[in-house]
């Protein structure tokens, strides 16, 4: 089976080819970035409007690379939430003018499902190892900070999450305070490789606590407060510094916790993704820790990790196999099915219209 996915919940207008057992015979991500930059972050607005100019182009482009035609394309997969809802409105959409004049069954994926999914995507010639269920997963991105055990083909469970900011959220809100421009994930990962991370001490939030929640927003007010007090750091070592310092405490909040869950249970095994999952200082650090614990670790490579279409085109296909086909109906949300469902309902803790290969 050949899915088609499509994602647009943000600032990406994506689209990919994917076969069912994950591998990705196109991938093209259009970013906004350059956009929103002006702006420090994501004007909804905005982005809406690009994805309508982009989504043609970029779902053409997908074929293009793929060198096939719509209609050797079996399924149509697409994010539904949560997210900008006149941004999803435009993958939705297109996705249900092309179920619709294939005939196509189409799926909706909650964004966060693709995330942990992206671990299972593979390309030709790539020594690709997935990981044994059940896993543990950290999904960091720029809008949700979260932990879950993935414990069998059908049940994701949310184990903990941020009270506050996304560890993203934090990377972009210290950059803009820094000056150093949007977004702030990459920005600050290129600097802090140069710094010394033990120059500025800042507050390690939920450190010692023992439950699997994060919280950033305090470690943030702290930057600002040392802004203030110190004025921007001159100079590009300070700088460094600085972003090094700060990284530290989220990289070690959010490797720690991490394989807190591993531990609590007792699960050997970690996958972490979302876009903060491209910092190579997490990287290296989770790498450190995994294997001082003798954890099974697995990062996707970093155009898995941060938005795409291909993990949403292979959590669609875990659905299709599963029997689901949501139609022309598809709704759109603006929070996660998983995330808004009321406190102490079964669909909060559960996610159960998944089927997970049994690798
Ligand atoms: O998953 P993603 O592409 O989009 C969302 O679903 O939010 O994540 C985007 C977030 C942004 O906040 C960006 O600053 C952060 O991921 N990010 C990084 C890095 N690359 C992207 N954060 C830290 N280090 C990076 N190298
Ligand atoms: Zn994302």
């Amino acid at each position: 089976m050949i899915v088609l996915g499509i994602e647009s919940s943000c600032d990406e207008t994506a689209a990919a080819l994917v076969r069912d057992d994950g591998l990705v015979l196109a991938d093209v991500v259009s970013s906004q970035v350059a956009l929103h930059a002006p702006y420090g972050g994501v004007v909804p607005e905005l982005a809406s409007r690009a994805h309508m100019q982009n989504i043609v182009p970029v779902l053409q482009g997908a074929l293009d690379q793929w060198e096939g035609k719509l209609a050797d394309v079996d399924a149509i997969a697409v994010t539904n939430g949560p997210g900008l809802v006149g941004a999803l409105l435009v993958g939705v959409q297109a996705a249900k003018a092309i179920a619709m004049a294939r005939d196509l069954p189409l799926v909706g994926v909650n964004h966060l499902i693709g995330h942990l999914m992206s671990v299972y995507l593979h390309r030709e010639g790539d020594d690709h190892r997935a990981p044994q269920l059940p896993f543990i997963a950290l999904v960091a991105s720029g809008g949700h900070t979260a932990l879950y055990e993935v414990r069998s083909a059908d049940d994701v469970e949310q184990l903990g999450q941020t009270r506050d900011d996304a560890a993203g959220e934090a990377f972009d809100k210290v950059a803009k305070l820094l000056g150093l421009g949007y977004p702030g994930g990459p920005r600050i990962d290129k600097l802090a490789a140069q710094g010394d991370g033990e120059s500025v001490a800042l507050p390690r939030p939920l450190r010692r606590r023992g439950n699997l929640e994060f919280s950033f927003s305090g470690l943030k007010t702290a930057v600002a407060q040392h802004v203030a007090k110190h004025g921007r750091p001159e100079g590009e070592q300070a700088t460094a510094d600085l972003c090094a310092s700060f990284q530290g405490v989220v990289v070690d909040a959010l490797v720690e916790k991490s394989l807190l869950a591993c531990t609590l249970r007792e699960v050997p095994r970690l996958v972490i993704t979302g876009g903060v999952a491209a910092n190579r200082g997490l990287r290296a650090r989770a790498a450190e820790r995994a294997a001082e614990l003798g954890i099974d670790l697995h990062v996707p490579p970093p155009r898995s990790c941060t938005d795409n279409a291909a993990m949403i085109a292979y959590a669609g296909a875990c659905r299709l196999r599963g029997g689901a086909n949501d139609g022309l109906d598809l709704p759109v949300f603006s929070r996660s099915p998983i995330l808004g469902a009321p406190e102490g309902s079964p669909a909060r803790k559960r996610y159960r219209s998944m089927r997970l290969p049994r690798a």
